[in-house]
């Protein structure tokens, strides 16, 4: 089936925190959510749910972990156990149940600026402090300071790694020689990794996702991955989220806590969902990398030819793509104020991924081309105008 990604859905005063939390005359182009419809295979199976019409508790049959197990050893060549499976209703909690089994008041945990800005809180709520390896910013593409990561690592205090792989929002698709080092690291410090993979299928040409618990058995047993079809499909509002914990012991840990929190039964509407995404979503997902490969090389060619001061950073994956606009002379709070003022467009403000995020913005380009042409025509005047003055 050929979908149509252009065509244009109206999502205004359908509850939908992406539109409807700005102004009316504002064009949303921040939180990680896209403008399009899923996989036809997921509506399908979501609308025999609903003429049921019976949504009682729920649990999750042998089909959904073997989709789950497919899914992975097809598209990422894991192989994962049923066992190893849990089940979570989003990456955020997760990562915060994890913290609260793996901590004690006081520890440390690391992360890599700038950052997905909840593995901030999820760190401090928990009674943790973050310790920062920011990542260093090398002809308009992350590397990782690994020098700073072995020293900080070496701390006793540091628990846990948040490893955010792809990293939303710089772009990056780790290599395998840098998660061996990340891996090494960790191991040698007895750091656990939780490595949060939930945008590991959004890879553009040319790049491959390693999961990181694939490439050894150390590293199988000194991790945790998130993984969710929600960035994948566009699902979040469905809430479904799996974690794979190969290690016993950590697993037992993980799964008490979810008991005593009382998280174990799944949405009646994610079970089907999923069960579809990770069986017939393929040919979906094809279609979609090809016309977010189309919205990025449109974005890069628009803002060289028209904003020049702008440095559109190196995407390898993910449809969040990450500005330098540190050239406008601009605090990235007082540039988006600006561009939603005087642009009517929101982006994500850099600053708070991290203070390095200061002077960046982030992009949202997962909608179709012509809200994408629209944004970008709001923002050339203002950015033009506001370079002009500098
Ligand atoms: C790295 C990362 N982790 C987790 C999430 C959200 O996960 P969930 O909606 O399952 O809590 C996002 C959403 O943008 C993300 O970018």
């Amino acid at each position: 089936m050929k979908y149509n990604f252009d065509e244009i859905i109206l999502r205004r005063n359908t509850n939908c925190i992406k539109w409807d939390r700005g102004a009316e005359d504002v064009l949303p182009m921040w939180v990680a959510d896209m403008d399009f419809k899923t996989a036809q295979p997921i509506i399908d199976a979501l609308k025999g749910k609903l003429d049921s019409g019976v949504f009682g508790y729920t649990l999750h049959p042998d089909v959904y972990y073997d989709a789950i197990i497919g899914w992975w050893e097809r598209r990422h060549n894991f192989t994962l156990k049923k066992d190893w499976l849990v089940f979570c209703p989003g990456v955020v909690p997760a990562l915060s149940y994890i913290i609260r089994a793996n901590t004690c008041q006081g520890d440390k945990v690391l992360l890599q600026s700038p950052v997905y800005y909840p593995f901030y809180r999820v760190i401090t709520n928990n009674g943790c402090q973050v310790v920062d390896n920011p990542l260093k910013l090398v002809h308009e593409s992350y590397e990782i300071d690994f020098e700073d990561l072995e020293n900080k690592a070496s701390d006793p205090k540091v628990k846990l790694m948040l490893l955010c792989s792809p990293h939303n929002p710089v772009g990056r698709v780790w290599t395998r020689e840098e998660l061996i080092r990340i891996g090494e690291i960790c191991e040698k410090h007895k750091v656990l990794v939780i490595a949060d993979e939930i945008h590991c299928d959004l890879i553009y040409k040319g790049y491959k996702h390693i999961p990181f618990a694939s490439i050894n058995e150390g590293f199988l047993m000194n991790s945790i991955t998130c993984t969710a079809p929600s960035k994948t499909f566009n699902l979040a509002g469905l809430q479904v989220s799996n974690l794979i914990v190969p290690n016993k012991e950590l697993r037992t840990k993980l799964k008490q806590i979810l008991v005593v929190n009382e998280i174990g039964e799944p949405n009646v509407f994610s079970v089907n969902a999923l069960i579809a995404a990770y069986n017939y979503g393929e040919e979906w997902l094809t279609q979609l990398m090809e016309y977010l490969e189309g919205n990025l090389k449109y974005l890069i060619d628009f803002v060289g030819s028209n904003m020049p001061a702008l440095k559109v950073i190196k995407t390898e994956g993910t449809y969040l793509i990450w500005v330098d606009c540190r050239a406008l002379g601009k605090s990235s709070k007082e540039l988006n104020t600006l561009l939603i003022k005087n642009a009517k467009v929101w982006f994500n403000d850099g600053s708070t991924f991290g203070l390095n995020g200061e002077g960046f913005v982030r992009i949202n380009i997962a909608c179709p081309r012509e809200l994408l042409v629209e944004g970008l025509n709001r923002i050339k005047g203002v950015i033009t105008e506001n370079n002009s003055e500098n």
